[in-house]
């Protein structure tokens, strides 16, 4: 017997075709989107939720939820309150919606969505960890649909020309930095074309 059919065959070769299959489509889902499904730490989490308020009033998004750790960690801040992830990739957020099944978390939810195709008028925060497309992208959204006030956290990149309120660089948060950016300005009902487009916030 050839000692490398042995070795796939049986369930070895069903496990090593699934596992390979599911990288596969790990890595078709962050070359479409761009972000690799990446999780925050806990020490990134534990410093993006300092930056949060104590309160929020709305629903708190979680703009590219991934495995959903960091959703979890703000279901647990925000009990009150409903928590969002949206995620595209579909391994992640399969994994994510078994983590939810198995756990109690009544004001969780998971959506596999196209993030620039959410609806987050209702936000009363948002958090991602993207990257700096993405981000550049997501600003005059965020700008069009948040309303004044929002805080807006994110890890490791900023959004070009949005001065934050604070940018938090610890040993518990990694190398890169956590910002925190508040909504100020209303939203823009009727575009005029003759004016520039300044920072979102
Ligand atoms: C770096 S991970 C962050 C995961 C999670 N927020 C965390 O902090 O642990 C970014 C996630 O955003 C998702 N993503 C990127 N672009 C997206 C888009 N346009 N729509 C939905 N999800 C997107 C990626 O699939 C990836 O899983």
């Amino acid at each position: 017997m050839n000692p490398i059919e042995v070795v796939i065959a049986g369930p070895e070769a069903v496990a090593l075709v699934t596992l390979l299959a599911g990288g596969l489509l790990i890595v078709a889902y962050a070359l479409r989107t761009g972000v690799p499904p990446m999780p925050t730490g806990s020490g990134i989490r534990a410093v993006m939720l300092r930056l949060l308020p104590a309160t929020v009033d709305g629903t708190v998004y979680d703009l590219g939820s991934g495995w959903g750790g960091l959703a979890f960690a703000l279901a647990r801040r925000y009990p009150s309150n409903r928590v969002v992830g949206i995620e595209l990739s579909p391994l992640p957020w399969l994994f994510a919606r078994a983590m939810l099944m198995l756990r109690r978390y009544p004001n969780l939810e998971f959506r596999r969505a196209e993030l620039m195709a959410a609806s987050l008028s209702d936000a009363g925060a948002v958090v991602c960890y993207l990257m700096p497309a993405t981000m550049r992208r997501l600003a005059p959204k965020l700008t069009a649909e948040l309303r004044p006030g929002t805080p807006v956290v994110a890890y490791s990149f900023a959004f070009d020309g949005w001065p934050p309120d604070a940018a938090v660089l610890e040993a518990e948060s990694g190398p890169m930095p956590v910002y925190r950016y508040t909504v100020t300005r209303a939203p823009t009902v009727t575009p005029d074309p003759g004016a520039s487009s300044p920072a979102g916030t």
